[in-house]
C-alpha cells in the first residue's frame, strides 16, 4: 500500500518547530528559570538544589561510583589523580530488567528488591572485600529534594519507573540498609547527585568554561551553575548547581500525539517536555504517527528510538533496511517510496527533539549571560541520543545558529561519555574533603 503524501506532510507539520516558536520556547525557558529562582512553585522547572558547585580539578583519591538511572546500573572504582586526570580501576554493570528473568523497575517491584540488587553489584565491584573503607558517590538520576550532598529524597519516579517504596525516601538510607543486609559495613555512601550534575562535574574537572550539563538519553534533563546561590552546606566553587528537571518544562505546545501518549503513560501530566524529546519516548510517538499513516490509528506499534536511529541510517536507494524494520515490527510490506516517507517521519520527530533541547540550552545561556556578551563555553552532554542518533548534533548546531547568530560560535556541545560515573566519584571526593574541614 502506498502511504499518503499529503497526510504525511500534515503529520510532519505537527512535529515541526519553526524559527519563531523556537525563539519563544527559549525565551519561556529563560523566564521559567527566573521565576523558579524566586519561587519554584511559579515555574514548571523544579530547579532542585544539588548542594554542590564546580570542582577545582585537584580532587584526588579512590572512590566507588554508583550510576543508577537508566536501563543499566553501573558501579565503578575510580582513582582521581588531580589535574583533571583519573583512572577507572574496575567497572561492573547489569541491566535492571531482563525480560522473563527479573524486573526491578516495573509495577510490582519493590524497594528492597531494587536496593538489594544494587548492593549485590557493589559487592561485585569491591571483589567482596568487606574490610577496605570506601566512600561511595551515587548518581541517582531522578528528581530528588536535597538538604545537603548526602540527603536526597526521591520526589517522584520518572522515565516510567514504578518500583514501590522509594518515592519520598532518602535514597542513600535505602542503599545503606541494603548494604548492611548484605553484611557490607565498609562502604559509606557520602553523596547523591543527579546525572546531569555528574556530567557537569566530570566535564568541569577536565575542562574549564563548562557551566551547563545535560543528559540526552532515555530521559532528558539539564543543570547549570547558578552563581548567585550561597549556602553553608554547599560544597565546591562558582555557586551551586541546580538540577532543573527540564523534562518537566511545560511551556510548550504538545501536538495531539504528545497529548494522547501522555494520557497513556505511567505519570500523565508529568514530564511533558521529556515525553516530546527523549529516547524513551520518540519511538512511541513515531509508532503512533505511523499507525495513522497505515490507517491503523490507535494501534500500539512497538518502536524504540533504536529503530528510529536504524531507519535514519538507511541511506540506500531502495530502503531495504527500513522495509525490514517495518516488516519485523508491524508486518507490513513497504516499497522504496514508502520507506522514504517513513524516514521523513522519523527525521521530523528527531529534529523536533533536537530543536526543543537546544531551546532549553539557549534559555540557560541567556539567563546566565544577562544582557552581556555570551562567553566562550562548552555544554557537556552525555547520552545515547546525543551520541548516536543521526541528525541530532547538526540540528543542535543549526538551532544554536538560529537563536544566537554570530555568538553561536562561542558555544560548543561536547560529549562527556561516562560522566555519570566520574561525576559521582568527584562528588564523593568533594563531600569527603568538605567533611574533613
Ligand atoms: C529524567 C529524570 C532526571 C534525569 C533525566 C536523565 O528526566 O527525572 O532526573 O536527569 O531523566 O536521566
Amino acid at each position: 500500500m502506498a502511504l499518503d503524501r499529503q497526510q504525511l506532510q500534515s503529520i510532519i507539520k505537527e512535529f515541526t518547530v519553526d524559527a519563531e516558536q523556537l525563539r519563544e520556547i527559549a525565551a519561556n525557558f529563560r523566564q521559567d528559570l527566573k521565576l523558579g529562582l524566586n519561587d519554584p512553585k511559579d515555574s514548571s522547572l523544579r530547579m532542585l538544589r544539588s548542594y554542590v558547585g564546580l570542582p577545582t580539578g585537584k580532587e584526588t583519591g579512590e572512590y566507588l561510583a554508583l550510576d543508577f538511572g537508566g536501563t543499566n546500573v553501573r558501579v565503578s572504582r575510580i582513582k582521581l589523580q588531580g589535574a583533571g586526570r583519573f583512572e577507572v580501576t574496575k567497572k561492573v554493570g547489569k541491566p535492571l530488567i531482563v525480560p522473563g528473568e527479573y524486573d526491578y523497575v516495573g509495577v510490582g517491584s519493590t524497594s528492597d528488591q531494587m536496593f538489594d540488587f544494587l548492593a549485590e553489584l557493589i559487592d561485585e565491584a569491591i571483589d567482596k572485600d568487606h574490610d577496605t573503607k570506601f566512600f561511595l558517590g551515587h548518581t541517582f538520576s531522578f528528581p530528588s529534594t536535597q538538604t545537603d550532598l548526602y540527603n536526597a529524597k526521591l520526589i517522584i519516579w520518572t522515565k516510567e519507573f514504578a518500583t514501590s517504596g522509594v518515592e519520598g525516601e532518602v535514597v542513600n538510607d535505602l542503599l545503606t540498609e541494603a548494604l548492611k543486609r548484605r553484611g557490607i559495613e565498609n562502604i559509606e555512601p557520602i553523596s547523591v547527585i543527579n546525572d546531569t550534575v555528574a556530567v557537569l562535574l566530570s566535564a568541569a574537572y577536565q575542562k574549564s568554561d563548562t557551566y551547563i550539563g545535560s543528559i540526552y538519553a532515555t530521559g532528558q534533563n539539564n543543570c547549570y551553575v547558578e552563581s548567585t546561590i550561597n549556602d553553608p552546606n554547599n560544597v565546591g566553587v562558582g555557586g551551586m548547581i541546580l538540577n532543573l528537571e527540564s523534562g518537566g518544562f511545560m511551556k510548550l505546545t504538545p501536538n495531539r500525539f504528545d497529548i494522547e501518549f501522555d494520557q497513556s503513560s505511567e505519570k500523565p501530566g508529568e514530564q511533558r517536555m521529556e515525553k516530546m524529546v527523549s529516547g524513551r519516548y520518540m519511538g512511541e510517538l513515531f509508532g503512533m504517527a505511523l499507525a495513522e499513516l497505515f490507517n491503523e490509528e490507535g494501534e500500539k506499534y512497538n518502536f524504540t528510538s533504536i529503530d528510529i536511529s536504524s531507519i535514519l541510517m538507511d541511506d540506500s536507494v531502495d530502503g531495504d533496511r527500513i522495509a525490514a524494520i517495518i516488516k519485523d515490527k508491524v508486518n507490513k510490506d513497504v516499497d522504496s517510496e514508502d520507506a522514504k516517507k517513513i524516514k521523513e517521519l522519523a527525521a521530523a520527530i528527531v529534529i523536533r527533539s533536537a530543536r526543543l533541547v537546544t531551546a532549553s540550552f539557549v534559555g540557560i545561556i541567556w539567563h546566565r549571560t544577562g544582557s552581556g556578551k555570551i562567553n566562550r563555553q562548552h555544554i557537556a552532554v552525555d547520552g545515547s541520543v546525543y551520541e548516536k542518533m543521526p541528525l541530532v548534533k547538526e540540528n543542535i548546531n543549526r538551532a544554536l545558529n538560529e537563536l544566537l547568530g554570530e555568538e553561536a560560535k562561542n558555544i560548543d556541545t561536547i560529549l562527556d561519555n561516562g560522566g555519570s560515573g566520574l561525576g559521582a566519584a568527584i562528588s564523593a571526593a568533594m563531600a569527603a574533603n568538605h567533611a574533613d574541614k
